[in-house]
């Protein structure tokens, strides 16, 4: 194996290939201004880098590309389909499986049959579109991230568990109006930390005692499995897909985002174990989404799907894919850049609170340091931080407790070079932070607000 080298080896070579958008920098200073410092407005061939997200944005392989050939395109029964389905109950153990376009639309599925007012569902951190889909239904999200997710600055192997004690709490007082509960993994609000395996058994031991279903949501769930692999005791022998079945059996169900580790442009699903949910489920799909053998894709999009979902277990890959994010993290300590330690699975966060203390929360610190990053170089990144979680209610703002700025990395995208190039933009940053100026809002709508904010510099 190839585990002691320090040269990250890229385990895949490239055989097309996409140019990069080199902008000068008045340019960019004037895409922020005409895009109001909203990074989601700016078009991407004006883009360098992007590391905006890791979702839908992977790299497919040969394989995949071919089976693109073989995707059955039937209304009803594709023979894709059970190409897909197969590949997912080998992986989940589910035997209910439906597809969906994207991840948002098994949440907007789910909640509409389980949600509503008066309803609870705890997580360890619901993501943007899981709480806006929980919220849209009248529910109430509860996030119950163990205590040292928080610290930021202390590494720790499983900071993205769940706080069993509190969880308990939260059904001893109010079982009746808990429908379900969610471990997302990794997590992703909160530095893509993983989940220890022990934490998922712990969680569901609670959730069966209180007769309450247990879903995972799965968008990263290999690279969670392999962290617990690198990190767990008693996991070191095992193979990811053992270890990725091992967490699905502690669950009822999954919601999944293809978009991450299926290694797909575009896709999703949910797998349970429940055929009366599953049912209602399919009811729900066929009015909006589409009839349940195709769910919103089209019959190759099934085909890429399953065998993305082969190819993220590979041992190769994940080794590369978890330690190509880590060298980011340590390219940016060296700079003295304050990330959320350890680095996450699919991302890295700069902590922007601590980067740019002169900045408030309601000046948006992250946000800022977003654009700053787009200005000196073209790179893109995420503000996970008071635009995205901040709230707005009659009239007065709360700001979220954490400003985080994350690079997430695309997968089999960006070779090594532009991770060192990124590196070094920070080294830029670095040196005139305290030049970095806060922005205001000028406009945003209510609900997933930072997609379409308007903002200034203040
Ligand atoms: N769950 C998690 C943990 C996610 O990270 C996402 C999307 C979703 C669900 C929704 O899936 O986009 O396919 O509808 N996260 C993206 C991101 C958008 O950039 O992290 P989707």
């Amino acid at each position: 194996m190839y585990w002691n080298w320090k040269t990250i080896i890229e385990p895949f070579k490239i055989k097309s290939v996409e140019p990069l958008g080199f902008t000068a920098a008045s340019q960019r200073k004037k895409i922020l201004e005409e895009m109001h410092y909203n990074l989601f407005e700016i078009p991407a061939d004006k883009v360098l880098i992007d590391l905006l997200t890791d979702s839908g944005t992977s790299a497919m392989s040969a394989e995949q590309w071919a089976s693109i050939m073989r995707g059955d395109e039937s209304y009803a029964g594709a023979r894709s389909f059970y190409v897909f389905q197969k590949v997912v109950r080998e992986i989940t153990g589910y035997p209910e499986v439906i597809p969906v376009h994207q991840g948002r639309a098994a949440e907007r599925i789910l909640f509409s049959i389980i949600g509503g007012k008066g309803k609870c569902i705890p997580a360890n951190t619901h993501f943007d579109t899981t709480r806006a889909n929980v919220e849209v239904s009248g529910a109430q999200a509860l996030d119950l991230p163990v205590s040292q997710a928080w610290d930021f600055d202390t590494p720790g192997p499983f900071k993205g568990d769940m706080d069993v004690q509190a969880l308990e709490g939260i059904l001893e007082k109010r079982g009746k109006d808990i429908p379900l509960v969610i471990l997302t993994v990794t997590n992703n609000s909160l530095g893509g930390q993983p989940v220890s395996m022990r934490n998922i058994r712990d969680v569901s031991r609670v959730c069966r005692k209180y007769k309450v279903p247990l879903f995972l949501d799965a968008a990263r769930f290999a690279e969670n499995a392999y962290f617990i692999r690198l990190r767990e005791p008693g996991y070191a022998d095992k193979t990811p897909e053992a270890i990725a079945r091992e967490m699905f059996s502690h669950a009822e169900g999954c919601l999944m985002s293809a978009k991450k580790d299926a290694l797909v442009n575009i896709g999703g699903f949910m797998a349970m174990k429940d055929k009366r949910w599953a049912d209602r489920a399919r009811e729900v799909e066929i009015v909006g989404e589409g009839f349940p053998t195709y769910g919103g894709l089209a019959g190759r999009d099934l085909e890429a799907m399953a065998q993305g979902l082969r190819e993220i277990l590979e041992e190769e890959y994940l080794q590369y894919r978890l330690r190509s994010v880590e060298y980011l993290g340590e390219g940016l300590r060296k700079h003295g850049i304050p990330i959320v330690e350890p680095p996450g699975g699919h991302a890295v966060y700069v902590n922007a609170k601590k980067f740019l203390p002169h900045i408030p929360p309601g000046r948006f610190p992250a946000q800022a340091l977003a654009c700053e990053l787009y200005l000196e170089s073209g790179v893109r990144a995420v503000e996970i931080g008071s635009l995205m979680f901040g709230k707005h209610q009659n009239g007065k703002f709360t700001p979220a407790k954490m400003e985080l700025l994350r690079l997430a990395i695309p997968r089999r995208v960006y070779t090594q070079s532009h991770i060192d190039f990124v590196i070094e933009v920070f080294g830029e940053l670095a040196k005139r932070k305290k030049k970095i100026r806060g922005l205001k809002i000028l406009e945003v709508p209510p609900i997933l607000g930072h997609f379409t904010a308007k903002l200034t510099p203040v």
